[in-house]
């Protein structure tokens, strides 16, 4: 049981759903949003009935790469566009990078216990809401009024 890739034993509050509240505004961007939002839940449900470490890393190394490809479409329009928060937003997506990391050495290390797994999906969810409605949607506001 402690070898489970068990994403779901959060709950139902912990589902990751899109909500209007999170668009930005920048169509580019809260495709990839809604796009990364899907492939989580596809992958947290596939995971329900449990999977072993190395699914699980496959999983982690998707969603990893994944996120760092969308970081790098949002810094894109920071440059061209001159972005003035710049810097400080690019700061907290090199800390989810990092995070990232750190939990995926983790699941190596120590096998995807749910504990870890929980850990690492009650995170996501709440930085993805954090960021998505303040930096993001400050990026995409910024982002539409240079239009
Ligand atoms: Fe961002």
């Amino acid at each position: 049981m402690e070898e489970l890739c068990f994403f779901t034993a959060g709950g139902k509050e912990m589902a990751l759903r899109w909500y209007s509240a999170l668009e930005t505004g920048i169509e580019e961007i809260d495709g990839q949003h809604r796009q990364l939002f899907e492939q989580i839940d596809r992958l947290l449900e596939s995971a329900k009935s449990g999977a072993g470490q190395d699914a699980c890393l496959r999983i982690l190394d998707f969603l990893g790469g994944y996120v760092v490809e969308h970081f790098a479409t949002e810094e894109r329009y920071m440059e061209r566009y001159g972005y003035p928060k710049k810097a400080e937003h690019k700061q907290q997506h090199a800390e989810l990078v990092e995070y990232y990391r750190k939990m995926r050495a983790r699941v190596e290390a120590e096998g995807a216990k749910p504990t870890l797994i929980i850990q690492l999906q009650h995170s996501l969810v709440e930085w993805l809401n954090n960021h998505i409605l303040k930096s993001d949607r400050d990026l995409g506001d910024f982002l539409k009024s240079k239009r």
